[in-house]
């Protein structure tokens, strides 16, 4: 029986993440952890127990842990990229000190831990193209700060303390549940939106920038998969370069105007984002996740276009007859 507890259950990864985990484990618990402000509603509120879990709290966590008789935590309290830049000290703050939180308490408390590093751990000097899983990793945003930050210290107490931390890198996600927020990737997320709402898109990264990016279905099954493998054969650990997809504004659009052929898109760069995404990989090597535990990808951009679009479809309540302006 797996009794977990999600922190940061209201946010893009979160609100998809629990209530798999939930349909995985009807058996056990799966709490829904947020912070004042983003209280869970609906299906996510009803389905399973919630309680407030601020990182920063480490009382109150190890309330929850204690309560629930908690085995594994995925930490997923984070600012992305651009909004970390605007926050460097509160991203720090969060990522760091309430990973510390974490950490102690699993420590003490026997949990499991996921925390998500991301393709923001790598920096300029990086390769680029097929970025290798062990590499040099000298970002330039505090967001890749915290993750270098994050991978180290949990191998640390992986090593020094035998918690037994587990994370991926995640690429840019896309899902059409709950929107990121002060990302770089984003845009790819927005675009859909736009286009299925016959907007023209204002693309704030370049054309020419590609970046990995990953569909929200792989990434939960990645993010639960990692936490299932068996030990015994993870040479590593903090943390796997996962990768489906790699693409740059261009070929996105073009992409989504074989399916509404009158989408359009024009650019205002925003520079802090530009100069975040020209420091990230074009294209990570995911080969030691492959090895290790299996990992593997099922969407491609087109199987991942189809599915979004259809989806924004419904959830916007816009018919296809509308949308092809007939
Ligand atoms: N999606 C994240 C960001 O753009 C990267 O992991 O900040």
């Amino acid at each position: 029986m797996k009794n977990i507890l999600v922190i940061g259950s209201t946010g893009q990864i979160g609100s998809e993440l629990t209530m798999k985990l939930r349909k995985l484990h009807p058996e056990g618990t799966v709490v829904a952890g947020y912070i004042k402000g983003s209280e869970p509603k609906g299906r996510l509120l009803e389905s399973g127990p919630a309680e407030e879990a601020d990182v920063l709290d480490g009382e109150e966590l190890l309330r929850i842990v204690k309560k629930y008789h908690i085995d594994t935590v995925y930490n997923l309290a984070a600012l992305l990229s651009a909004t970390a830049e605007k926050r460097p000290e509160l991203a720090w703050h969060i990522q760091i000190d309430g990973l510390i939180n974490i950490l102690e308490i699993a420590k003490d408390n026997r949990c499991a831990v996921f925390t998500p590093s991301s393709i923001g751990a790598f920096g300029p000097e990086t390769p680029h193209l097929n970025t290798p899983q062990d590499t040099i990793m000298r970002p330039r945003s505090m967001y890749g700060c915290t993750k270098v930050a994050t991978e180290l210290l949990s191998d640390y107490y992986f090593h020094k303390f035998g918690v037994d931390t587990r994370s991926v890198r995640f690429p840019g996600l896309i899902s059409n549940v709950t929107l990121p927020g002060g990302g770089t990737t984003d845009y790819a997320v927005e675009i859909y939106y736009a286009a299925v709402k016959g907007e023209e898109f204002v693309c704030p990264i370049a054309g020419g920038t590609f970046m990995d990016m990953m569909y929200m279905p792989d990434a939960l099954r990645a993010a639960v998969e990692i936490m299932e493998a068996d030990p015994s054969r993870l040479v590593h650990r903090n943390s796997f370069n996962i990768a489906s997809m790699s693409f740059d504004p261009e070929i996105l659009s073009a992409k989504i105007r074989e399916h509404i052929p009158g989408f359009k898109m024009h650019y205002e760069v925003d520079p802090v984002r530009q100069a975040i995404a020209d420091s990230w990989p074009d294209k990570m090597d995911d080969s030691c996740a492959r090895k290790e535990w299996g990992w593997k990808p099922t969407y491609d951009l087109e199987s991942m276009t189809v599915d979004m679009i259809e989806a924004l479809r419904k959830k916007l309540k816009i018919s296809t007859i509308e949308k092809a302006g007939v």
